[in-house]
């Protein structure tokens, strides 16, 4: 046990997927795993463990922000002996022919967050996620027929700036969208010598204004839960 999760050691399985959601978390369980039993809720952080398609899997919420993802995917992969943490998370377009529930695959986050920074000196602002996991991601989505972008997001820390320049994001940095948590999450696979990445559904267009309802949201990530469940086998 760590002070953040309530496992034992062995209660988590070696591929983690995490929602920032908590319930979507539960929803997940429920709906996708069989024999699925809940074995962390610390803080409400819930983690169930399950069998996806005869195959082992934990699935884990990360909470908002690179703060919250950088302790949960940390005390995983150190204490708990996870080999493949995938984010699956939701994330603002910044360009217009990303539509509302669209997916991307990140293969690379920048940010300006100090997370790195702090945690071993790490003075990279752009992150990298695995390549072996992407391309697994990829064949799959092929298979099913998803349509799925490979690009690089902003990791930001900050909701609601008044100050960050989106086009300069764009334009700068060459980011099609933006989310909260890759960069924790890549930065403590890259320490810790394990793989990690994130598959992202938009639920915002930050051009046009559109925004996915929360009833279009739960529905809308479906085509997301299944593709990561099935890149797992
Ligand atoms: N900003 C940051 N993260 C997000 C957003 C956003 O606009 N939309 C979905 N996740």
């Amino acid at each position: 046990m760590t002070p953040h999760i309530s496992a034992k050691v062995g209660e988590i399985a070696k591929t983690v997927i995490m929602p920032g959601d908590p319930l979507r978390v539960k929803y997940i369980a429920e709906k996708f795993l069989e024999d699925s039993k809940l074995v962390s809720d610390v803080r409400g952080i819930l983690a169930y463990t399950g069998i996806y398609k005869g195959k082992e899997v934990t699935i884990m919420a990360s909470g908002m922000g690179c703060p919250s993802m950088g302790i949960y995917s940390y005390e995983l992969f150190k204490f708990y002996n996870v080999e493949n943490i995938i984010r699956i998370g939701s994330c603002g377009s910044y360009i217009k022919d990303l539509n509302l529930f669209d997916l991307v695959l990140v293969n690379e986050c920048y940010s300006d967050s100090n997370y790195a920074k702090y945690q071993n000196g790490c003075t990279l602002n752009v992150l990298n996620s695995s390549k072996e996991l992407n391309d697994i991601i990829l064949n799959k989505a092929r298979e099913l027929e998803f349509n799925i972008k490979l690009g690089r997001v902003y990791c930001s820390d900050v909701f609601y700036s008044d100050i960050v320049n989106n086009k300069e994001i764009v334009n700068k940095y060459n980011c099609l969208a933006v989310e909260m948590e890759s960069f924790a999450l890549f930065h403590n696979a890259n320490v810790l010598g394990k793989k990690a990445t994130c598959v992202l559904t938009v639920s915002d267009n930050l051009v046009t204004g559109a925004k996915a309802t929360s009833q279009e949201r739960e529905t809308g990530f479906n085509n997301m839960i299944n593709l990561v469940l099935n890149s797992l086998l």
